[in-house]
């Protein structure tokens, strides 16, 4: 399920953010913020330019599994861009697709977006089977468009999903 932040998902999150390839391809989520701050942002959608979930296990006290955000969300243009990462504990069980595919059916149906967009480091396999499995299609490769956590800008992949597709 897609839920909200809860002050019971803090030492999750601490410590999703601190694993290795979290912290290098979602540089922007793993830095030394503090978690109490990301979560007060995260729930607060007042804005209008954001829709994050922690993705949990079914059931009231369901554990963190992971993370969706649909964000830059551009209410002139009707579109948006999505990011996502899954807990170390819980990868390869679908969780990933499972959730950016519900947070796209968000964007279309609830908020009114007509397209999604997802960027991802070249090199980052396994976001792009993601992407791929998730109905994203490959538009091309930004070059040098993205400074990753190792500090260097990379190529990245751009998907989208429309509305239509
Ligand atoms: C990439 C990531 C989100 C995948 O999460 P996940 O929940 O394990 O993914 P899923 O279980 O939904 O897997 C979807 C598909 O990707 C494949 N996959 C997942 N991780 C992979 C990897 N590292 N290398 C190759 N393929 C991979 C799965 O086998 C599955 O393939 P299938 O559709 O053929 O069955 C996760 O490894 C992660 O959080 N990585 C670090 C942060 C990150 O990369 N965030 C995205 C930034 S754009």
């Amino acid at each position: 399920m897609l839920r909200e932040f809860l002050e019971a998902d803090h030492a999750d999150l601490q410590s999703s953010f601190a694993y290795p390839d979290v912290r290098l391809w979602n540089p922007q989520l793993a830095s030394d913020r503090d978690v109490a701050e990301f979560v007060t942002a995260r729930n607060d959608w007042s804005e209008g330019t954001h829709a994050s979930w922690v993705v949990a296990q079914a059931g009231a006290a369901g554990r963190l599994v992971g993370y969706v955000s649909l964000h830059h969300i551009d209410a002139a243009n009707v579109n948006a861009e999505i990011g996502y990462w899954t807990a170390p504990w819980a990868r390869d069980r679908g969780y990933a697709v499972l959730s950016v595919r519900a947070a796209v059916t968000f964007a279309f149906e609830t908020v009114g977006l007509v397209r999604v967009q997802l960027l991802h480091a070249v090199e980052n396999e396994g976001s792009c089977r993601v992407a791929l499995a998730a109905g994203f299609v490959i538009e091309g490769t930004s070059r040098q468009s993205y400074r990753f956590g190792d500090g260097l800008l990379h190529d990245e992949h751009l998907h989208s999903r429309l509305r239509s597709d």
